[in-house]
Protein backbone atom coordinates (compact mmCIF):
# COMPACT_ATOMS: atom_id res chain seq x y z
CA UNK A 1 0.00 0.00 0.00
CA UNK A 2 2.03 3.10 -1.05
CA UNK A 3 2.08 6.49 1.04
CA UNK A 4 2.95 9.85 -0.20
CA UNK A 5 5.22 11.40 2.80
CA UNK A 6 4.99 15.75 2.41
CA UNK A 7 7.04 18.27 4.11
CA UNK A 8 5.01 20.97 4.54
CA UNK A 9 5.63 24.37 4.10
CA UNK A 10 7.18 25.33 0.42
CA UNK A 11 5.25 27.61 -1.57
CA UNK A 12 4.38 25.95 -4.77
CA UNK A 13 6.14 27.75 -7.88
CA UNK A 14 7.18 27.34 -11.20
CA UNK A 15 4.67 25.23 -13.68
CA UNK A 16 2.61 22.04 -13.98
CA UNK A 17 0.69 20.72 -16.98
CA UNK A 18 -1.87 18.89 -16.76
CA UNK A 19 -3.13 15.82 -18.13
CA UNK A 20 -6.05 14.37 -20.30
CA UNK A 21 -9.23 14.54 -18.10
CA UNK A 22 -9.58 11.04 -16.66
CA UNK A 23 -13.64 11.66 -16.38
CA UNK A 24 -14.01 12.08 -20.33
CA UNK A 25 -11.05 9.37 -21.09
CA UNK A 26 -13.80 6.84 -20.02
CA UNK A 27 -16.50 7.30 -22.04
CA UNK A 28 -14.69 7.43 -24.69
CA UNK A 29 -13.33 4.35 -24.25
CA UNK A 30 -16.89 3.17 -23.72
CA UNK A 31 -17.73 4.73 -26.91
CA UNK A 32 -15.25 2.54 -28.65
CA UNK A 33 -17.39 -0.30 -28.74
CA UNK A 34 -19.74 1.50 -30.88
CA UNK A 35 -17.77 0.54 -33.94
CA UNK A 36 -16.01 -2.15 -35.76
CA UNK A 37 -13.63 0.54 -37.12
CA UNK A 38 -10.21 1.33 -34.94
CA UNK A 39 -10.62 4.60 -33.05
CA UNK A 40 -7.33 5.87 -31.64
CA UNK A 41 -7.62 8.37 -28.60
CA UNK A 42 -4.53 10.46 -27.68
CA UNK A 43 -3.64 12.61 -23.89
CA UNK A 44 -5.57 9.60 -22.45
CA UNK A 45 -4.47 9.52 -18.76
CA UNK A 46 -2.02 6.72 -17.32
CA UNK A 47 -4.35 6.39 -14.10
CA UNK A 48 -5.79 3.00 -12.43
CA UNK A 49 -9.41 4.15 -13.68
CA UNK A 50 -8.30 3.95 -17.20
CA UNK A 51 -6.25 0.79 -16.68
CA UNK A 52 -9.40 -0.75 -15.48
CA UNK A 53 -11.87 0.49 -18.50
CA UNK A 54 -8.92 -0.58 -21.03
CA UNK A 55 -9.00 -4.08 -18.67
CA UNK A 56 -12.57 -3.93 -19.69
CA UNK A 57 -12.69 -3.18 -22.88
CA UNK A 58 -10.12 -6.22 -23.50
CA UNK A 59 -12.47 -8.28 -21.90
CA UNK A 60 -15.54 -7.55 -24.09
CA UNK A 61 -13.75 -7.07 -27.09
CA UNK A 62 -11.76 -10.29 -26.87
CA UNK A 63 -8.73 -8.73 -28.04
CA UNK A 64 -5.56 -6.57 -26.84
CA UNK A 65 -5.99 -2.91 -27.29
CA UNK A 66 -2.94 -1.19 -27.83
CA UNK A 67 -1.34 1.57 -25.48
CA UNK A 68 1.58 3.69 -26.08
CA UNK A 69 2.18 6.27 -23.56
CA UNK A 70 -0.75 8.56 -23.72
CA UNK A 71 -2.21 7.11 -27.41
CA UNK A 72 -4.89 4.23 -27.07
CA UNK A 73 -6.38 2.32 -29.79
CA UNK A 74 -9.13 0.18 -29.86
CA UNK A 75 -10.35 -1.97 -32.77
CA UNK A 76 -13.60 -3.75 -31.54
CA UNK A 77 -14.00 -5.88 -34.31
CA UNK A 78 -15.67 -7.94 -32.54
CA UNK A 79 -17.96 -8.08 -29.07
CA UNK A 80 -16.74 -11.27 -27.54
CA UNK A 81 -18.30 -10.66 -24.09
CA UNK A 82 -21.32 -7.81 -23.74
CA UNK A 83 -20.83 -7.63 -19.92
CA UNK A 84 -19.19 -5.94 -17.10
CA UNK A 85 -18.45 -8.20 -14.24
CA UNK A 86 -18.55 -7.56 -10.45
CA UNK A 87 -15.01 -8.18 -10.18
CA UNK A 88 -14.17 -5.09 -12.62
CA UNK A 89 -17.12 -2.87 -11.75
CA UNK A 90 -16.97 -2.60 -7.88
CA UNK A 91 -13.37 -1.41 -8.30
CA UNK A 92 -14.74 1.70 -10.96
CA UNK A 93 -18.38 2.65 -11.10
CA UNK A 94 -17.98 4.20 -14.18
CA UNK A 95 -17.57 0.55 -15.68
CA UNK A 96 -21.55 1.15 -16.13
CA UNK A 97 -20.42 3.65 -19.31
CA UNK A 98 -20.20 0.04 -20.91
CA UNK A 99 -24.05 -0.54 -20.77
CA UNK A 100 -25.56 2.35 -23.43
CA UNK A 101 -22.47 1.17 -26.19
CA UNK A 102 -22.92 -2.67 -25.52
CA UNK A 103 -27.11 -2.10 -25.94
CA UNK A 104 -26.51 0.48 -28.97
CA UNK A 105 -23.80 -2.37 -30.83
CA UNK A 106 -24.96 -5.33 -30.00
CA UNK A 107 -28.45 -5.29 -28.81
CA UNK A 108 -27.50 -6.90 -24.76
CA UNK A 109 -25.60 -5.89 -22.28
CA UNK A 110 -24.56 -7.94 -18.50
CA UNK A 111 -23.37 -5.36 -16.54
CA UNK A 112 -23.23 -5.67 -12.79
CA UNK A 113 -24.89 -3.18 -10.31
CA UNK A 114 -21.53 -0.95 -9.04
CA UNK A 115 -22.62 -0.78 -5.44
CA UNK A 116 -22.15 2.20 -3.71
CA UNK A 117 -18.19 3.68 -2.86
CA UNK A 118 -16.88 5.97 -0.18
CA UNK A 119 -19.15 9.27 -1.23
CA UNK A 120 -22.35 7.90 -1.71
CA UNK A 121 -24.66 5.21 -2.61
CA UNK A 122 -24.42 6.31 -6.84
CA UNK A 123 -27.24 4.04 -8.33
CA UNK A 124 -27.69 3.59 -11.96
CA UNK A 125 -31.47 3.89 -11.94
CA UNK A 126 -31.45 6.86 -14.18
CA UNK A 127 -29.37 5.03 -17.13
CA UNK A 128 -31.50 2.13 -16.61
CA UNK A 129 -34.70 4.22 -16.73
CA UNK A 130 -33.27 5.88 -20.13
CA UNK A 131 -32.40 2.83 -22.01
CA UNK A 132 -35.51 1.66 -21.46
CA UNK A 133 -37.65 4.46 -22.84
CA UNK A 134 -35.32 3.71 -26.03
CA UNK A 135 -36.84 0.08 -25.82
CA UNK A 136 -34.43 -1.58 -23.98
CA UNK A 137 -36.07 -4.35 -21.33
CA UNK A 138 -33.82 -4.30 -18.32
CA UNK A 139 -34.16 -6.79 -15.47
CA UNK A 140 -32.06 -7.06 -12.32
CA UNK A 141 -30.69 -10.64 -11.36
CA UNK A 142 -27.84 -11.42 -8.88
CA UNK A 143 -26.37 -7.68 -8.62
CA UNK A 144 -26.25 -7.48 -12.73
CA UNK A 145 -28.38 -5.33 -14.62
CA UNK A 146 -29.34 -7.52 -17.92
CA UNK A 147 -30.17 -5.01 -20.34
CA UNK A 148 -31.90 -6.56 -23.84
CA UNK A 149 -32.84 -5.13 -27.49
CA UNK A 150 -33.30 -7.20 -30.01
CA UNK A 151 -35.36 -5.22 -32.02
CA UNK A 152 -32.51 -2.39 -31.66
CA UNK A 153 -32.93 0.79 -29.72
CA UNK A 154 -35.53 3.46 -30.84
CA UNK A 155 -35.04 6.69 -30.85
CA UNK A 156 -37.62 8.65 -27.99
CA UNK A 157 -37.82 11.95 -25.93
CA UNK A 158 -35.82 11.11 -22.22
CA UNK A 159 -36.15 13.23 -19.48
CA UNK A 160 -33.62 12.99 -17.07
CA UNK A 161 -35.28 13.71 -13.17
CA UNK A 162 -32.01 14.84 -11.99
CA UNK A 163 -28.85 15.72 -13.73
CA UNK A 164 -26.41 12.75 -14.38
CA UNK A 165 -22.98 13.20 -15.83
CA UNK A 166 -22.34 9.60 -16.64
CA UNK A 167 -26.01 9.28 -17.27
CA UNK A 168 -25.89 11.45 -20.22
CA UNK A 169 -22.77 10.17 -21.63
CA UNK A 170 -24.86 6.45 -21.86
CA UNK A 171 -27.53 7.48 -23.14
CA UNK A 172 -26.15 9.24 -25.94
CA UNK A 173 -24.13 6.40 -26.62
CA UNK A 174 -27.18 4.24 -26.63
CA UNK A 175 -28.97 6.94 -28.91
CA UNK A 176 -26.67 7.37 -31.66
CA UNK A 177 -27.27 3.63 -33.45
CA UNK A 178 -30.96 3.87 -32.02
CA UNK A 179 -33.67 4.40 -35.28
CA UNK A 180 -35.07 7.28 -35.37
CA UNK A 181 -33.89 11.19 -32.91
CA UNK A 182 -33.73 10.89 -29.89
CA UNK A 183 -34.11 14.40 -27.35
CA UNK A 184 -32.32 14.12 -23.95
CA UNK A 185 -34.31 16.80 -21.52
CA UNK A 186 -32.08 18.31 -18.49
CA UNK A 187 -29.02 16.61 -19.79
CA UNK A 188 -25.42 17.19 -17.97
CA UNK A 189 -23.30 20.24 -19.64
CA UNK A 190 -20.24 19.25 -18.29
CA UNK A 191 -17.10 19.63 -20.81
CA UNK A 192 -16.73 15.71 -20.75
CA UNK A 193 -19.88 15.64 -22.36
CA UNK A 194 -19.62 17.81 -25.20
CA UNK A 195 -16.02 16.18 -25.55
CA UNK A 196 -17.58 12.47 -25.76
CA UNK A 197 -19.94 13.97 -28.63
CA UNK A 198 -17.13 15.37 -30.71
CA UNK A 199 -15.58 11.81 -30.67
CA UNK A 200 -19.26 9.98 -31.63
CA UNK A 201 -19.71 12.76 -34.36
CA UNK A 202 -15.78 12.29 -35.83
CA UNK A 203 -17.01 8.29 -35.66
CA UNK A 204 -20.57 9.60 -38.03
CA UNK A 205 -22.90 10.52 -34.98
CA UNK A 206 -25.37 13.40 -35.52
CA UNK A 207 -25.64 14.75 -32.43
CA UNK A 208 -26.74 18.44 -31.51
CA UNK A 209 -26.92 20.47 -28.31
CA UNK A 210 -24.40 18.90 -26.34
CA UNK A 211 -23.01 21.05 -23.61
CA UNK A 212 -26.79 22.10 -23.34
CA UNK A 213 -29.34 20.65 -20.92
CA UNK A 214 -30.98 19.68 -24.12
CA UNK A 215 -29.27 16.81 -26.67
CA UNK A 216 -30.57 15.76 -30.08
CA UNK A 217 -29.61 13.31 -31.79
CA UNK A 218 -30.76 11.77 -35.14
CA UNK A 219 -29.76 8.18 -35.62
CA UNK A 220 -27.53 6.42 -38.08
CA UNK A 221 -26.79 2.58 -38.82
CA UNK A 222 -23.29 2.41 -38.44
CA UNK A 223 -20.21 4.07 -36.91
CA UNK A 224 -17.25 4.74 -38.50
CA UNK A 225 -13.38 4.66 -36.74
CA UNK A 226 -12.16 8.34 -36.06
CA UNK A 227 -8.65 9.85 -34.07
CA UNK A 228 -9.44 12.07 -31.44
CA UNK A 229 -7.80 14.15 -28.45
CA UNK A 230 -9.09 14.16 -24.95
CA UNK A 231 -10.25 17.33 -22.86
CA UNK A 232 -7.74 18.34 -20.51
CA UNK A 233 -8.68 17.81 -16.77
CA UNK A 234 -10.00 20.68 -15.15
CA UNK A 235 -10.22 19.20 -12.07
CA UNK A 236 -6.33 18.37 -12.06
CA UNK A 237 -6.26 22.25 -13.08
CA UNK A 238 -8.31 23.04 -10.47
CA UNK A 239 -6.60 20.71 -7.64
CA UNK A 240 -3.18 22.54 -8.41
CA UNK A 241 -4.34 26.13 -8.59
CA UNK A 242 -5.82 25.55 -5.28
CA UNK A 243 -2.26 23.92 -3.88
CA UNK A 244 -0.68 27.08 -5.28
CA UNK A 245 -3.28 29.30 -3.52
CA UNK A 246 -2.96 27.42 -0.31
CA UNK A 247 1.00 27.57 -0.17
CA UNK A 248 1.13 31.00 -1.34
CA UNK A 249 3.05 30.40 -4.16
CA UNK A 250 3.09 31.65 -7.69
CA UNK A 251 2.25 28.80 -9.61
CA UNK A 252 1.59 28.15 -13.42
CA UNK A 253 -0.79 25.74 -14.32
CA UNK A 254 -0.12 24.74 -17.63
CA UNK A 255 -2.17 23.42 -20.74
CA UNK A 256 -5.69 23.39 -19.04
CA UNK A 257 -8.88 25.25 -20.09
CA UNK A 258 -9.79 28.58 -18.20
CA UNK A 259 -13.33 28.07 -19.37
CA UNK A 260 -13.76 24.87 -18.01
CA UNK A 261 -12.54 25.94 -14.66
CA UNK A 262 -14.80 29.70 -14.32
CA UNK A 263 -16.66 29.08 -11.06
CA UNK A 264 -13.30 28.17 -9.34
CA UNK A 265 -11.65 31.02 -11.20
CA UNK A 266 -14.81 33.62 -9.26
CA UNK A 267 -14.08 31.72 -6.10
CA UNK A 268 -10.54 32.03 -5.84
CA UNK A 269 -10.68 35.56 -6.36
CA UNK A 270 -13.57 36.05 -3.86
CA UNK A 271 -10.81 34.72 -1.90
CA UNK A 272 -8.20 37.35 -2.28
CA UNK A 273 -6.22 34.83 -4.71
CA UNK A 274 -5.41 36.67 -7.81
CA UNK A 275 -6.00 34.29 -10.97
CA UNK A 276 -4.71 35.36 -14.58
CA UNK A 277 -4.70 33.72 -17.79
CA UNK A 278 -1.05 34.53 -19.18
CA UNK A 279 -2.13 32.53 -22.24
CA UNK A 280 -5.39 30.90 -23.86
CA UNK A 281 -4.20 27.48 -22.19
CA UNK A 282 -2.39 28.32 -19.03
CA UNK A 283 -3.64 29.36 -15.72
CA UNK A 284 -1.16 31.41 -12.79
CA UNK A 285 -2.26 31.95 -9.00
CA UNK A 286 -0.62 34.10 -6.81
CA UNK A 287 -1.53 35.47 -3.36
CA UNK A 288 -0.64 38.88 -2.87
CA UNK A 289 -2.56 39.09 0.92
CA UNK A 290 -4.22 37.69 3.51
CA UNK A 291 -6.76 34.64 2.43
CA UNK A 292 -10.67 35.69 3.10
CA UNK A 293 -13.18 33.39 3.84
CA UNK A 294 -15.70 32.50 0.92
CA UNK A 295 -19.00 30.01 0.68
CA UNK A 296 -19.27 27.44 -1.99
CA UNK A 297 -22.24 25.25 -3.19
CA UNK A 298 -21.37 22.53 -5.63
CA UNK A 299 -23.67 22.57 -8.39
CA UNK A 300 -24.19 20.43 -11.45
CA UNK A 301 -21.05 22.47 -14.37
CA UNK A 302 -21.19 25.23 -14.73
CA UNK A 303 -21.35 25.36 -11.16
CA UNK A 304 -19.02 24.98 -9.03
CA UNK A 305 -17.43 21.38 -9.19
CA UNK A 306 -18.30 18.85 -6.32
CA UNK A 307 -14.80 17.03 -7.26
CA UNK A 308 -13.27 20.26 -5.92
CA UNK A 309 -15.08 21.07 -2.90
CA UNK A 310 -12.83 18.98 -0.74
CA UNK A 311 -9.78 20.86 -2.25
CA UNK A 312 -11.30 23.80 -1.45
CA UNK A 313 -12.26 23.22 2.00
CA UNK A 314 -8.57 22.68 2.85
CA UNK A 315 -7.95 26.63 1.44
CA UNK A 316 -10.76 27.67 3.37
CA UNK A 317 -9.30 26.54 6.65
CA UNK A 318 -5.95 29.12 6.20
CA UNK A 319 -8.91 32.20 5.54
CA UNK A 320 -9.87 34.11 7.53
CA UNK A 321 -13.80 33.91 9.12
CA UNK A 322 -16.45 31.38 8.45
CA UNK A 323 -17.27 29.70 5.29
CA UNK A 324 -19.68 27.63 4.62
CA UNK A 325 -19.32 24.54 1.99
CA UNK A 326 -22.88 23.08 1.12
CA UNK A 327 -22.81 19.61 -0.91
CA UNK A 328 -25.32 19.28 -2.78
CA UNK A 329 -24.44 16.78 -5.37
CA UNK A 330 -23.29 13.48 -3.25
CA UNK A 331 -24.81 12.92 0.38
CA UNK A 332 -21.57 11.68 2.00
CA UNK A 333 -18.79 13.75 0.53
CA UNK A 334 -17.14 15.34 3.70
CA UNK A 335 -14.89 12.43 4.75
CA UNK A 336 -11.76 14.59 4.21
CA UNK A 337 -13.07 17.20 6.95
CA UNK A 338 -12.25 14.51 10.11
CA UNK A 339 -8.82 14.12 8.80
CA UNK A 340 -8.51 17.87 8.49
CA UNK A 341 -9.60 17.89 11.51
CA UNK A 342 -7.02 16.02 13.34
CA UNK A 343 -4.23 18.26 11.13
CA UNK A 344 -5.56 21.46 13.12
CA UNK A 345 -8.85 22.51 11.34
CA UNK A 346 -11.93 23.82 12.75
CA UNK A 347 -14.74 22.31 10.71
CA UNK A 348 -18.35 21.82 12.28
CA UNK A 349 -20.39 18.91 9.76
CA UNK A 350 -24.20 20.01 9.63
CA UNK A 351 -25.62 17.83 7.40
CA UNK A 352 -24.86 18.73 3.62
CA UNK A 353 -22.99 21.84 5.33
CA UNK A 354 -19.41 22.13 6.23
CA UNK A 355 -18.67 25.09 8.55
CA UNK A 356 -15.04 25.95 8.14
CA UNK A 357 -13.61 29.00 10.64
CA UNK A 358 -10.07 29.95 9.54
CA UNK A 359 -7.19 30.41 9.96
CA UNK A 360 -5.88 27.65 11.95
CA UNK A 361 -2.59 26.27 11.54
CA UNK A 362 -2.29 23.19 10.51
CA UNK A 363 0.33 20.47 11.45
CA UNK A 364 1.38 17.50 10.03
CA UNK A 365 0.13 14.06 10.86
CA UNK A 366 -0.56 10.57 9.58
CA UNK A 367 -3.83 10.61 8.07
CA UNK A 368 -5.60 8.49 5.42
CA UNK A 369 -7.58 9.02 2.34
CA UNK A 370 -10.93 7.53 1.69
CA UNK A 371 -11.88 8.45 -1.96
CA UNK A 372 -10.18 10.62 -4.97
CA UNK A 373 -10.68 14.23 -4.00
CA UNK A 374 -10.80 13.90 -0.66
CA UNK A 375 -6.75 12.35 -0.63
CA UNK A 376 -6.26 15.15 -3.10
CA UNK A 377 -7.07 17.42 -0.26
CA UNK A 378 -5.02 16.09 2.43
CA UNK A 379 -2.04 16.14 -0.06
CA UNK A 380 -2.88 19.50 -0.24
CA UNK A 381 -3.60 20.36 3.16
CA UNK A 382 0.13 18.69 3.96
CA UNK A 383 1.90 20.78 1.76
CA UNK A 384 0.47 23.32 3.98
CA UNK A 385 1.26 21.96 6.91
CA UNK A 386 4.00 22.31 9.61
CA UNK A 387 5.88 19.42 9.39
CA UNK A 388 5.74 15.88 7.94
CA UNK A 389 1.94 14.60 6.55
CA UNK A 390 2.02 11.06 5.46
CA UNK A 391 -1.23 10.49 3.27
CA UNK A 392 -1.88 6.50 3.00
CA UNK A 393 -3.83 4.61 0.65
CA UNK A 394 -2.62 6.68 -2.14
CA UNK A 395 -4.29 3.98 -4.30
CA UNK A 396 -7.40 6.53 -4.55
CA UNK A 397 -5.01 9.12 -5.40
CA UNK A 398 -3.24 7.06 -8.14
CA UNK A 399 -6.95 6.35 -9.84
CA UNK A 400 -7.28 10.03 -11.05
CA UNK A 401 -4.31 11.63 -10.71
CA UNK A 402 -1.37 10.83 -13.16
CA UNK A 403 2.20 11.30 -11.53
CA UNK A 404 1.07 13.93 -8.63
CA UNK A 405 4.31 13.67 -6.46
CA UNK A 406 6.01 14.07 -9.66
CA UNK A 407 4.60 17.09 -10.70
CA UNK A 408 4.26 19.01 -7.53
CA UNK A 409 8.24 18.05 -6.50
CA UNK A 410 8.60 19.83 -10.21
CA UNK A 411 6.58 22.86 -8.73
CA UNK A 412 9.15 22.98 -5.46
CA UNK A 413 6.93 20.49 -2.97
CA UNK A 414 8.96 18.46 -0.61
CA UNK A 415 6.90 14.82 -1.52
CA UNK A 416 7.91 11.63 -1.74
CA UNK A 417 5.72 7.97 -2.72
CA UNK A 418 6.86 5.63 -0.33
CA UNK A 419 5.87 2.01 -1.53
CA UNK A 420 5.57 -0.86 1.41
C1 LIG B 1 -19.47 11.81 -12.58
O1 LIG B 1 -19.95 10.75 -11.77
C2 LIG B 1 -17.97 11.87 -12.32
N1 LIG B 1 -17.36 10.60 -12.71
C3 LIG B 1 -17.73 12.13 -10.84
O2 LIG B 1 -16.33 12.26 -10.67
C4 LIG B 1 -18.40 13.46 -10.47
O3 LIG B 1 -18.22 13.67 -9.08
C5 LIG B 1 -19.89 13.38 -10.79
O4 LIG B 1 -20.06 13.05 -12.19
C6 LIG B 1 -20.60 14.70 -10.53
O5 LIG B 1 -20.00 15.71 -11.28
C7 LIG B 1 -17.17 10.36 -14.04
O6 LIG B 1 -17.47 11.16 -14.89
C8 LIG B 1 -16.52 9.05 -14.38
P1 LIG B 1 -23.76 11.68 -11.51
P2 LIG B 1 -21.46 10.19 -12.00
O7 LIG B 1 -24.45 10.57 -12.19
O8 LIG B 1 -21.83 10.32 -13.41
C9 LIG B 1 -27.21 10.56 -8.51
C10 LIG B 1 -14.26 11.85 -9.67
O9 LIG B 1 -13.84 12.21 -8.57
N2 LIG B 1 -27.58 9.55 -9.51
O10 LIG B 1 -23.66 13.01 -12.21
O11 LIG B 1 -21.49 8.87 -11.35
C11 LIG B 1 -25.84 10.30 -7.90
O12 LIG B 1 -25.94 9.40 -6.81
C12 LIG B 1 -15.67 11.32 -9.81
O13 LIG B 1 -13.60 11.93 -10.74
C13 LIG B 1 -28.75 8.82 -9.32
O14 LIG B 1 -29.46 9.00 -8.33
O15 LIG B 1 -22.29 11.22 -11.14
C14 LIG B 1 -25.40 11.68 -7.47
O16 LIG B 1 -25.97 11.98 -6.22
C15 LIG B 1 -16.33 11.16 -8.45
N3 LIG B 1 -29.09 7.88 -10.24
C16 LIG B 1 -26.00 12.59 -8.55
O17 LIG B 1 -27.04 11.82 -9.18
C17 LIG B 1 -28.32 7.64 -11.36
O18 LIG B 1 -28.70 6.78 -12.19
C18 LIG B 1 -25.02 13.01 -9.62
O19 LIG B 1 -24.38 11.83 -10.06
C19 LIG B 1 -27.14 8.39 -11.54
C20 LIG B 1 -26.79 9.34 -10.60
Amino acid sequence: MDKLVIEGGVPLSGEIAVSGAKNAALPALAACLLTAEPVILDRIPQVRDIRTMLDLIGHIIGAEVSVEGGRVTIHSARIEHPEAPYELVKTMRASSLVLGPLVGRCGRARVSLPGGCAIGARPINLHVSGLERLGAEVRQEHGYIEAVAPHGLQGANVQFDRISVTGTEDLLMAAVLARGETVIENAAREPEVADLAALLAAMGAKIEGAGTSTIRVQGVAKLGGAEHTIIPDRIEAGTFLIGGALTGGDLTVRGCVPEHLRALIAKLQQAGVDVTEPSPDTLRVRVPGKLKNVDITTEEHPGFATDLQAQFMTLMTQAAGISFVTETIFENRFMHAQELARMGANIRLEGRQAIVAGPTPLSGAQVIASDLRASASLVLAGLAARGETVVDRVYHIDRGYEKIESKLAGAGARIRRETS
